[in-house]
């Protein structure tokens, strides 16, 4: 490897594998988050959102039921059937959503929904449902998993706040979600009530719960990061004292984080490159520790770090080749693929990198460096990941309270398909909390939270 590529790295390492020191700030700058939005009305940009959902499944639960997980790609509605025993079967009907959709009017979005949800109800899984129930002369309870920042007022109540994940809807922002949802049902003749509205993390937590009720994190590590857990509602002062009062003493509530949004640039060891994608965004200093580590951004930081090595002639023989200069031109699945090769000749990151145009081929130095430095971006996501449990841990005195297993249901393809991603965040936890306390963290894998979580909570808090 070249002199310039070696500098290089030295400096890179030194700013991306972080340190037990470097961790430090970051999770009491979290700590201190969560004490803050404990107490901060969760208007505009909020953390903390309370869900209302104080009851956890058993596993034992049964029944069919409706569920809508709206995320940054795709829609998913499901017909559940919880079968007791923690098991579950999801029938489903899935469509992506275009940036046309996602960047037009609300109400064609919502129409878009609607069609889709009828399509479940009178094609795809219309033999789960009753004849009064498919003719609409039955209401069907649906639960809505959404996987965008909401200010929920009761578990079916939420003004849609600011989304991310691309979605500049009309007419949305500030607009009730449930009346959103009501509004399309009704031009398209569906008898459908909303009974929940769930974060797709406060989703995960429950639906890991119903296979395993000691779940104490609901984690999302996939486009964007976000994570929920429980917290004691008296705790939860930003609720009137009067609502507080309502619940029995002792119960808890789970609370939406929004820990996506957290950080300031004052405890977050943002890099330069972290600063040009932010810059480059256009949603510009919202968001920056998920921009810091999730699926949506591992590439573009990649790409920018590249960009450096080819400027001192380190990569690709000093050339940027072609299509690789525009902003998020190298795609967060090519890193997988990157680390994920090991033919002899790299002949899967060759493919990838035949996308581009070159002035000289690209040699296996070249893949070998862009290897290394798509490993170390992915490093750091996992760190960053994983500070985020370890401060919901510390903040639920997890590692004081119990000799048990803590037990954490992570949901997200940058988790589950990205490689090496739960070995690196092992790693993490272990710097952090040493090996003892590290070895009873459970990272489990907890699939299709968004639909089964939305139809549990559209069982438990059924009228
Ligand atoms: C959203 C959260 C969501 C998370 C994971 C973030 O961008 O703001 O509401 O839970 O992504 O999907």
């Amino acid at each position: 490897m070249s002199a310039a590529a070696d500098a290089l790295f030295k400096d890179i390492e030194s700013q991306f594998l972080l340190t037990r020191d470097q961790l430090a700030p970051i999770i009491k700058g979290f700590i201190e988050e969560f004490k803050h939005g404990l107490k901060t009305p969760s208007k505009g940009l909020a953390t903390m959102i309370p869900s209302f959902v104080t009851k956890l499944p058993n596993g034992n639960e049964t029944g069919t039921f409706l569920s809508m997980d709206l995320g940054g790609t795709n829609l998913r509605v499901s017909a559940v059937q919880l079968q007791g025993d923690g098991r579950v079967d999801v029938l489903e009907v899935k469509r992506a959503a275009t940036t046309e959709l996602k960047t037009g009017k609300g109400s064609v979005f919502f129409d878009w929904i609607a069609d889709t949800v009828e399509e479940l109800i009178t094609k795809k899984a219309r033999h789960l449902f009753s004849e009064e129930e498919v003719s609409a002369k039955k209401t069907l309870n649906l639960g809505v998993c959404w996987s965008f920042p909401v200010d929920q007022t009761a578990v079916d109540r939420g003004t849609v706040l600011r989304m991310g994940k691309g979605f500049t809807l009309e007419d949305v922002e500030g607009h009730d979600l449930a009346d959103l949802m009501h509004a399309a049902f009704e031009r398209k003749g569906l008898n459908v009530k909303l009974n929940a509205i769930l974060n797709d993390t406060v989703g995960t937590l429950v639906a890991h719960a119903y296979s395993n009720p000691r779940t104490r994190i609901g984690l999302i590590f996939a486009t964007g990061i976000n994570a929920a857990y429980p917290e004691p509602v008296e705790s939860i002062t930003k609720l009137s004292k009067e609502k507080r009062d309502s619940y029995p003493a002792g119960t808890e509530m789970l609370l939406n984080t929004e820990i996506d949004i957290f950080g300031g640039d004052w405890y977050l060891p943002l890099t330069k490159y972290d600063k040009i994608l932010d810059d480059n965004h256009n949603q510009p200093k919202f968001q920056l520790y998920e921009k810091m580590l999730s699926g949506a951004y591992m590439g573009e930081l990649t790409r920018l770090i590249a960009l450096d090595f080819i400027k001192a002639g380190a990569l690709f023989g000093g050339h940027i080749p072609e299509g690789f200069g525009e902003a998020w031109s190298f795609p967060t699945a090519n890193m997988s693929m990157f680390e994920r090769d090991t033919t002899v000749n790299r002949e899967k990151s060759m493919e990838i990198l035949s996308n581009y145009q070159f002035v000289n081929s690209p040699t296996l130095e070249d893949i070998a460096i862009l290897t290394r430095i798509c490993r170390l971006v992915a490093t750091r996501s996992a760190a960053l990941a994983s500070v985020a449990i370890a401060a919901m841990i510390e903040q639920q005195n997890l590692h004081n309270k119990t000799n048990n297993d803590i037990i954490v249901g992570v949901n997200g393809s940058t988790y589950e398909f990205y490689p090496f991603m739960e070995e690196r965040m092992h790693r993490a936890l272990r710097e952090w909390f040493g090996v003892e306390l590290s070895d009873r963290i459970r990272l489990e894998i907890a699939r299709e939270g968004g639909s089964v979580g939305g139809a549990l909570i559209a069982m438990l808090c059924r009228d």
